[in-house]
């Protein structure tokens, strides 16, 4: 395959970037799309020119860092799939491919393709973590979990914290993310001790961040390469408010 790719090239954080226009062939359709950048870049390379940064680490959809909007969609147009799982013959010979890093008020561009996305970080050092006790661990089956609330909890746990529900949403919301990692904890035996405490202090710790409020436009959803639903947003505000009450703000 031959494809026209054009990249948003930005030095560092300070420099102005724009997009630049390169011409590849010999893409194999097999390829994933950072396959295909890592061809692109060995090109670049042999040519005396800078590659294009991107981030990424476990390339098999587990660590959320292959960040990048693909044709003004965030993780490119397979419903479902982290760009790293994308492959090359989701597109045509001779497509023209427009790269860019996520662009949301909260995640600062690097360099090239990628974006500071330690606002995400800082909500989970918020709250999302459990106290357990030191000493042996306890008798797993003495903690009873309901089914429905153990695969609702790892429905919400499959959030990878990439970021592409802020990208996608034109409020620039983080709130499917953080509803996740609330989620995953509140729905369990082990997360209730904190579970108030955990509600506020994420989602203040997310106002804090710079992110924009949900008013539903649902885009995160769209996006998502794990599918968490948006339900999760419901339970979070049912979860705060209930705290709100208790703590009588
Ligand atoms: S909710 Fe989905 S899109 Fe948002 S960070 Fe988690 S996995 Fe990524
Ligand atoms: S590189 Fe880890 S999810 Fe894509």
């Amino acid at each position: 395959m031959r494809l026209t790719l054009h990249i948003w090239r930005q030095k560092n954080a300070q420099a102005q970037g724009s997009m630049v226009k390169y011409e590849i062939g010999d893409v194999n359709p097999d390829m994933s799309f950072l396959e295909m950048l890592d061809v692109l870049n060995w090109d670049l390379i042999g040519k005396g020119e800078e590659p294009v940064a991107f981030d990424h680490d476990c390339r098999e959809g587990i660590c959320g860092s292959c960040s990048m909007m693909i044709n003004g969609v965030a993780h490119g147009p397979q419903p479902a799939t982290a760009t790293c799982q994308l492959h090359m013959r989701h597109f045509k010979d001779g497509d023209t491919i427009y790269i860019e890093p996520w662009r949301s008020r909260a995640f600062p561009v690097i360099k090239d393709l990628v974006v500071d996305r330690s606002a995400l970080d800082r909500i989970i050092q918020a709250g999302g973590y459990i106290s357990v006790s030191t000493g042996s661990a306890p008798e797993a089956n003495a903690v009873l979990v309901p089914k429905r609330n153990a695969d609702l909890a790892m429905d919400a746990a499959a959030c990878i914290g990439c970021g592409a529900c802020v990208a996608a949403c034109p409020n620039g919301s983080a709130a499917l993310f953080t509803s996740a990692k609330i989620s995953h904890l509140a729905l369990l035996p082990q997360g209730q001790p904190e579970h108030e405490t955990r509600v506020l202090r994420m989602v203040a710790a997310m106002d804090k961040q710079g992110f924009g409020n949900c008013t539903m436009h649902r885009e995160c959803e769209a996006v998502c390469p794990k599918e968490i639903s948006t339900g999760f947003i419901a339970r979070m505000n049912r979860e705060y408010l209930r705290a709100s009450f208790r703590v009588g703000k």
